[in-house]
C-alpha cells in the first residue's frame, strides 16, 4: 500500500519505518530540509534503539523514502497519516492543533483521488471531524472519496519499535467501510502473525482512548508514588506493596514503579489536555486534576529529599546519574531532573552529572552543571550520589570503586535500582523511594 507519513518526529518516524518493514511503500514528509537530508543519508535525529537499522534497511529495500515535497508524497497515496506535534498551548495546557490543521489544509490541496487521512498525533475528541470539514471545504470535488480515521499510537520511547511491532492492541476510529479496510490492510502482518486485536471504534472513542490510556497510566504511577510516601512514613516497603497489589489481575503489575514523578513528552502534556477538555465539556476530571498537581509537587519534593539526605548541600558537590526522563532515550522533555537539578543548585550545591545519551540536550537546559564522561567521573570527589534515571549502566556500579571515589558513601536512589541490604553491606548510607533508609 502507498502510505504517506506527515511529520518525522518520534511517532511519525517510528511508524513510517515500521510500516515500511511491513512491506508498505512509505514516504515520510517533513518541512525541515536538513532533517530530511540527514534521514536520506541514514542519519537519525533521535536516539531510539533499533530505529537506525530499520531506516537504513527500509531505504535499501526501496520501501522507505524521505522528502520535503508534501504535494508529491500525497498524490496517489492510499493512506495519509498526520503525525505532527500537538504541544501544550501556552497558558491553558490545551493541545495546540495548529500543526494538525495546517497539515490537513496542505493535504487537501495535494489530494488527487480517493484516500484515507489518518490522525496518528494525539488529538482531542472532535479533531477528526474538524479535519474532515477542512477537506470537504477545500475539495468538494472529492466528496465521498476521502475518509478521515483516528489511529492513536501507544508506543513508548526507548522501546518504540518493539511496541509498534508487538502492540497489545491497535485502536482504529473509522466511520466508513473503506477506512476500516485500509486500516486492516495496513496492520495485516500484525493480526495475521501475532493475532493482535484491532479495536474498531467511532473516531471520537478512538481519540479519547489515547488520552484515557495515558491518563490512567499517569494515575497509576501517581498512586504508587503516594503509597511510597505512606510507606516512608510508616516503615512499610513499597516494593512489597506494589507486588502485593500488582499480582491481582484486576490491577496488574506494570507501571507500579515508584519514582521521582512521571515526565516525558506525553503524560504531562496529555493529562493537562484531558483536564482541559473535560472542563470544557462540563465533565471535569477531579481525579486527573489531582494527578497533575501531585506529580508537579512530587518533582519539586525530590530535591528536598536529596538535600535532607545530604544534611544540607551548601558548598557540597552532588553527583547526579541520569538526567533524561527515562532510560534509552535522549529526551529531556519534562524530565524530573529539570526540577531537581536547579533546586539543588539553588540550595547551594555544585552538580556534577552524567547521562549516557541525554547530556547534549541537557546541557542546553541545565546551566551550571559540570558534565562528566562517565558515572565514576561524576562521583569522583563528590559528597554523595543521586540516581535520577534507571539506565542499565547505573544498575551494576562497582560499589567498592564508587565508595572510594566519593567523599562520603551516600546514595539517594530515586528509582529503587539497588537493594537496601546490598547497599548496607557495601557500607553506604542509602535512601530510596518508599523503603526504609539504611
Ligand atoms: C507513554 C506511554 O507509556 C505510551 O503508551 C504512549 O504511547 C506514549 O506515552 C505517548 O503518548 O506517546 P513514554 O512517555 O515514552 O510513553 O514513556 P513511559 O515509559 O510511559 O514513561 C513515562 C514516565 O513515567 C517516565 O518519566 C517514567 O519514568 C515514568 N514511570 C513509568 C514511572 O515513574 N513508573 C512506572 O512504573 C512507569
Amino acid at each position: 500500500m502507498r502510505v504517506t507519513m506527515i511529520g518525522t518526529g518520534y511517532v511519525g518516524l517510528v511508524s513510517g519505518a515500521c510500516f515500511s518493514e511491513f512491506g508498505h511503500d512509505v514516504t515520510c514528509v517533513d518541512k525541515d530540509a536538513r532533517k530530511i537530508a540527514d534521514l536520506q543519508n541514514g542519519k537519525i535525529p533521535i536516539f531510539e534503539p533499533g530505529l537506525d537499522k530499520l531506516v537504513v534497511d527500509g531505504a535499501k529495500s526501496g520501501h522507505l523514502h524521505f522528502t520535503t515535497d508534501l504535494r508529491a508524497a500525497v498524490a496517489g497515496a492510499e493512506a495519509i497519516f498526520i503525525a505532527v506535534g500537538t504541544p501544550s498551548r501556552r497558558g491553558d495546557g490545551f493541545a495546540d492543533l495548529s500543526y494538525v490543521y495546517a497539515a490537513a489544509e496542505e493535504i487537501a490541496d495535494a489530494l488527487t483521488g480517493p484516500a484515507v487521512v489518518v490522525t496518528k498525533s494525539t488529538v482531542p475528541v472532535g479533531t477528526c471531524a474538524e479535519v474532515e470539514r477542512i477537506l470537504k471545504r477545500k475539495r468538494p470535488d472529492l466528496a465521498g472519496q476521502v475518509a478521515v480515521a483516528s489511529n492513536p499510537e501507544f508506543l513508548r520511547e526507548g522501546s518504540a519499535i518493539e511496541d509498534f511491532m508487538r502492540p497489545d492492541r491497535i485502536v482504529a476510529g473509522v466511520d466508513t467501510d473503506h477506512a476500516r479496510q485500509v486500516m486492516r490492510a495496513l496492520y495485516r502482518p500484525l493480526f495475521l502473525n501475532d493475532k493482535t486485536p484491532i479495536v474498531f471504534t467511532s473516531r471520537e472513542a478512538s481519540e479519547l482512548t489515547k488520552y484515557a490510556a495515558n491518563a490512567f497510566l499517569a494515575m497509576k504511577i501517581t498512586f504508587i508514588n503516594e503509597m511510597a510516601n505512606l510507606c516512608e512514613a510508616t516503615g512499610a516497603d513499597i516494593q512489597d506493596v506494589a507486588k502485593g497489589i500488582g499480582l491481582d489481575g484486576r490491577i496488574g503489575g506494570k507501571f507500579l514503579n515508584a519514582g521521582p514523578g512521571y515526565g516525558g513528552s506525553c503524560f504531562p502534556k496529555d493529562t493537562l489536555a484531558l483536564v482541559h477538555q473535560a472542563r470544557q465539556n462540563g465533565a471535569p476530571s477531579r481525579l486527573i486534576e489531582a494527578v497533575v498537581d501531585a506529580n508537579t509537587a512530587r518533582k519539586k519534593q525530590m530535591a528536598d529529599k536529596i538535600v535532607k539526605a545530604f544534611g544540607g548541600v551548601t558548598g557540597k558537590t552532588v553527583a547526579v546519574l541520569g538526567v533524561t526522563f527515562k532510560p534509552n532515550t535522549d529526551d529531556m522533555r519534562d524530565a524530573p531532573s529539570l526540577d531537581i537539578v536547579p533546586a539543588l543548585q539553588a540550595a547551594g550545591a555544585t552538580v556534577r552529572a552524567f547521562d549516557p545519551e541525554g547530556m547534549h540536550e541537557a546541557a542546553k537546559l541545565l546551566p551550571g552543571v559540570q558534565w562528566a564522561g562517565n558515572a565514576y567521573e561524576a562521583m569522583d570527589g563528590a559528597d554523595g550520589v543521586a540516581i535520577l534515571t534507571e539506565w542499565n549502566d547505573f544498575r551494576a556500579l562497582n560499589l567498592t570503586r564508587a565508595k572510594s571515589l566519593l567523599k562520603r558513601p551516600l546514595m539517594i536512589d530515586l528509582r529503587n535500582i539497588y537493594l537496601p541490604s546490598e547497599m548496607a553491606d557495601a557500607g553506604f548510607a542509602y535512601h530510596s523511594i518508599g523503603r526504609k533508609p539504611v
